[in-house]
């Protein structure tokens, strides 16, 4: 049976909301959360030590999801989003099989881009996780039909981004062979389907120029978590400035200061998991 975990009385309210990714990527939708609703408390999870996601099994996946929400659900979060297309694709319905709080989770944005495009021409940036899955298999059966999709798994760039090197060589070098195929295709606009991707998104533009337009997921997913708390009344009553909090399990030397690179901060709350 599903732990019952809906609030019983507005005390859960001033709970922090989880936000997970296989690794530092998730911090791209957490800046448009926080943005949104900067009153609540925020707690972090980058799964670090066990990124990429994207070339794993989908039980794999599951597992590492599970064993992330479990720990956040322990630290009493009144909603979950999972910040991560790959995850989403692998376990958000597991999660939410198992799980009875909100879990929000986010796809790459086809949809958007069908409407968005003029000459009916996509790209989609992802792992190859993500564009091997059901899920996104059922999403171009529902958003891709009257548009071309050109798809190009990213190996190695989640790793990059995981490093912090958001404007090396190499990241550009990798971006380049990545961005031609959706260029030569004559994309006009292309979906960033990874929430690691925004960080580099600055190369993409340099790369694709300005003629190609790139759509984010991140907005809407905070938009979306916004819906959530406010039909779920679980919207915090505190004006104060929140807490929030960065787990990471990896066990690189300089992990954290990449997430005070990426969140912009350098006095980011930042702790060690196991
Ligand atoms: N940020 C994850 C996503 O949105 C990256 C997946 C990975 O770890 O490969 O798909």
């Amino acid at each position: 049976m599903k732990p019952d975990l809906m609030p019983k009385n507005n005390t859960m309210t001033k709970n922090p909301i989880g936000v997970m990714d296989s690794g530092v990527g998730g911090i791209s939708v957490l800046k448009h959360i926080h943005a949104l609703l900067p009153h609540e408390h925020l707690i972090y999870v980058a799964d670090s030590a066990h990124a990429p996601y994207g070339n794993k099994s989908q039980d794999e996946i599951k597992k590492r999801c599970f064993a992330v929400a479990d720990f956040l659900i322990a630290q009493e979060i009144k909603a979950l989003v999972v910040a991560c297309n790959t995850a989403t694709a692998a376990a958000i319905n597991d999660l939410r099989a198992k799980y009875a709080l909100p879990i929000i989770g986010m796809e790459p944005a086809v949809k958007p881009a069908a409407a968005a495009s003029k000459n009916g021409i996509i790209g989609v940036l992802a792992t190859v996780g993500t564009l091997k899955s059901a899920q996104f298999a059922a999403l171009l059966e529902s958003y891709g039909r009257n548009v071309e999709v050109v798809t190009q798994g990213c190996i190695g760039l989640v790793e990059c981004i995981e490093r912090g090197e958001l404007d090396t060589e190499h990241t550009q070098h990798l971006l380049q062979q990545y961005c031609a195929p959706l260029l030569a295709e004559g994309a006009d606009t292309i979906v960033l389907g990874c929430t690691h991707y925004p960080f580099v998104r600055h190369l993409i533009e340099k790369i694709v120029g300005e003629s190609v337009s790139i759509i984010d997921t991140g907005a809407a997913v905070a938009n979306h978590v916004n819906t959530i708390m406010q039909t779920q009344s679980l919207s915090t009553p505190l004006k104060a400035l929140p807490t929030i909090t960065f787990w990471t399990n990896s066990k690189a030397i300089d992990s954290a200061a990449v997430i005070r690179q990426l969140w912009a901060n350098d006095n980011a709350d930042i702790r060690y998991m196991s």
